[in-house]
């Protein structure tokens, strides 16, 4: 990988990121059941069945994983706290579930690393999912609640938070495609999730505000949308998927608006008086998080709304089968600040990839990891070069772990994880990029 600290602005943070369901081991330390164990059980949702029970039993070995995240010379770790083990009925507090958060924010002080909180990485307690989950407005307040509890224990040392990861995985992902728990196709309860999980955000800002805390931000996952020919029912049909996909949550957060094409389908779908919500969900954050993987090529497939088809593309592909596309990552960061966020920071919170890395003499080679993560790194400078306020890129992830619906088959990290003895192995990327992040 060709580049060092000294080609990034001073102060720009690189980082790792993880999160509760997909490493923790959701049995360990009293956590409630989380509507992915219950999303597991079902026959045919992921793969082989494979839920986060013991994941990679994070919850034992966090001190060592921590030392990779140091080793590696990170400054950041971005690590998410699961709702079902602070509060196992959605409700109460399990002391054993603050002391455990409480006991990994000071082993990265230790360490030197800075805590990034996600406080919503999809680990939703079942007593909350039995209310109706993302469909009941009241999922605000409550969640609300869960922020309170949660950073008064540890919001005092927090180096940032973001309170929900990935808002499109949460609302659109689940309630209308199906693939992710708690697996529903349902177009209003998709258009309840839609705004609740945006309400839920700007409430869960105020609430770490009225603490005093500061360095608060939002984090998208953004998915580049290329019309899949030259017509103008492609080009029609890219705008939709860029407005479900992307602009819908920008647009809320940043402008108080939900575009319009979306709200074609969505607005009859939508609860009532949502307009009134826009105080709260434009509550002030301090920076923006981009999640970035691919691109996708769309065209009309012809049914009922939205009518998107996603049409296979030319390039590169990684192991999920996602095309290679750097161009996209510059692209959401100069549309980003030049549209929404202005001045405002921007970080890469996730970036990365899968591949089928395999262990040979104690190493594993992933030369498509370094190839993805410096192609990658190119585009955010191109960006900052060009004046955007680009302040820190976090690789997904430190190690391989539960890929959701993809079970334990999709390999992310840039720790390899063999996933019967638990065993950690750093990749070749890991060690490359240990050496070029030397301080
Ligand atoms: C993101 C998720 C993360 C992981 C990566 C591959 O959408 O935030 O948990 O699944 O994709």
């Amino acid at each position: 990988m060709l580049f060092t600290r000294k080609d990034f602005p001073e102060g720009f943070d690189f980082g790792v990121a993880t999160s509760s369901y997909q490493i923790e081991g959701s049995r360990f330390g009293g956590a409630g059941r989380c509507q992915w164990d219950d999303f597991a059980a079902t026959p045919g949702n992921t793969k082989n069945a494979e839920n986060g029970s013991i994941a990679v039993d994070h919850y034992h070995r966090y001190e060592s994983d921590l030392d990779l995240v140091a080793a590696g010379n990170f400054d950041c770790y971005r690590f998410s706290t699961s709702w079902a083990r602070v509060m196992p009925d959605g409700f109460t507090v399990n002391p054993e579930g603050l002391d455990f958060y409480d006991r990994l924010t000071d082993a990265m002080l230790a360490r030197g690393i800075k805590p990034c909180a996600t406080l919503y990485h999809w680990e939703l307690p079942v007593p909350i999912l039995d209310r109706g989950g993302w469909r009941n407005r009241d999922i605000a307040d409550w969640f609300a609640e869960y922020t309170h509890a949660i950073m008064s224990r540890i919001g005092d040392r927090m180096f940032s938070v973001a309170p929900i990861n990935e808002p499109w995985c949460v609302a659109w992902l689940s309630h209308f495609l199906g693939y992710h728990a708690p697996g529903l196709k349902d177009i209003r309860a998709t258009a309840r999730a839609m705004h609740h999980v945006l309400l839920a955000h700007g409430r869960a800002i105020q609430t770490m505000r009225d603490l005093g805390m500061t360095n608060l931000g939002a984090v998208f996952n953004f998915e580049w949308a290329d019309p899949a020919d030259h017509s103008p029912e492609a080009a029609e049909k890219a705008a939709l998927y860029d407005g479900i996909y992307n602009r819908w949550f920008l647009g809320g957060v940043f402008r108080g608006e939900y575009p319009a094409n979306v709200l074609e389908g969505l607005g009859p779908h939508m609860p009532d008086r949502w307009q009134d919500d826009f105080p709260t969900i434009t509550t002030p954050v301090d920076w923006c998080g981009l999640n970035y993987y691919t691109r996708k090529l769309i065209g009309p497939d012809g049914g009922a709304w939205p009518g998107l088809k996603e049409v296979e593309g030319p390039l590169e592909k990684t192991l999920m089968g996602w095309e290679i596309y750097p161009e996209g990552l510059y692209n959401f960061l100069t549309r980003t600040a030049r549209e929404y966020t202005g001045t405002l920071p921007l970080i890469v919170t996730e970036n990365g990839l899968a591949s089928p890395d395999v262990i040979e003499n104690g190493t594993v080679d992933d030369p498509q990891r370094s190839a993805y993560i410096e192609k990658h790194l190119q585009s955010v400078r191109r960006a900052i070069a060009e004046g955007i306020p680009v302040k820190g890129y976090y690789l997904w992830s430190l190690m391989d772990n539960y890929e959701w619906a993809c079970g334990y088959e999709q390999r992310f990290g840039l720790v390899h994880v063999d996933f019967d003895t638990l065993e950690r192995t750093p990749k070749a990327s890991y060690h490359q990029l240990a050496q070029n992040l030397r301080r």
